[in-house]
């Protein structure tokens, strides 16, 4: 088990962004989560990967508690991509890439060189090696941020809309790099709007709405056989 989540709150002032969410993960599920604007998705995401601690409640990582003062034990085992990708502006595309790996003592400096640059060229952007993010399409970008967390070897990789900032045209070149991803023996939660996607790579889906998770089961089902009516009319306003 990846992750244990027993009755997880999160309350912004008096609104509860997640509750009582109850979670079982595995090793290598890949999960999508739907759900509506406000629903709670980045809000887990964020939880599980400690940039937000949950106001009741708890998360297991391996048997170990997620807080605040073990999310070190973490870093770096948990991978995140962002909407806006959250590249380091000021730095070149390769010292994006070797930075953490380097400074976490995870490959010496070479190693690392060399590791970003057998990604790069696997995302065919081995030309871009000493351009700043500015001077990268959006599409890019988020590959290239895509590739940062898989330089940590993470156990688990979470991608909150990684296509919603993209331009059409780009979204496809990302979602085929997480798909290529999808192959290796990481779990895997991403958050999109995307369900043609969504079809091919998920396990498992889940459908959260008001902070609950509402359905959670195999694709086939949340997508050819909702129970609820609330993510029928959710799936029929989307397609
Ligand atoms: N830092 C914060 N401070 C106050 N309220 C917040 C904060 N982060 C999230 N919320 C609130 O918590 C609820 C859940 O937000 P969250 O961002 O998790 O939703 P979401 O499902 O990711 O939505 P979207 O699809 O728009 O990204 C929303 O009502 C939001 O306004
Ligand atoms: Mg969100």
């Amino acid at each position: 088990m990846v992750y244990k989540i027993r009755d997880l709150s999160k309350k912004f002032g008096k609104h509860y962004a997640l509750k009582n969410i109850d979670l079982d993960i595995n090793e290598n599920e890949k999960i999508v989560i739907i759900g509506p604007s406000g629903s709670g998705k980045s809000t887990l995401l964020r939880c599980l990967n400690t940039l937000e601690i949950p106001t009741n409640g708890k998360i297991l990582y391996h048997d170990m508690r997620l807080t605040e003062h073990t999310y070190k034990n973490v870093q770096g085992k948990i991978g995140m991509v962002f909407q806006n990708f959250q590249l380091f502006d000021n730095l070149t595309v390769i010292d994006n890439l070797t930075l953490a790996p380097v400074l976490n003592k995870i490959m010496s400096k070479e190693e690392a060189y060399e590791t970003a640059k057998e990604y790069l060229k696997q995302i065919h952007l081995e030309d871009k090696e000493n351009t700043y993010p500015r001077n990268l399409s959006g599409g890019q970008k988020q590959r290239v941020a895509i590739v940062r967390t898989l330089m940590m070897n993470p156990e688990v990789i979470l991608f909150d809309e990684p296509t919603s900032a993209l331009d059409p045209e780009m979204i496809e070149e990302v979602l085929t790099l997480i798909m290529e991803v999808s192959k290796k023996n990481i779990t895997m939660i991403v958050v999109t709007h995307e369900l043609k996607f969504a079809y091919d790579f998920a396990t498992r889906v889940i459908f959260m709405d008001k902070g609950k998770i509402v359905e959670d089961g195999e694709k086939e089902q949340i997508f050819n056989n909702p129970k609820t009516e609330r993510l029928q009319k959710f799936l029929s306003n989307i397609k």
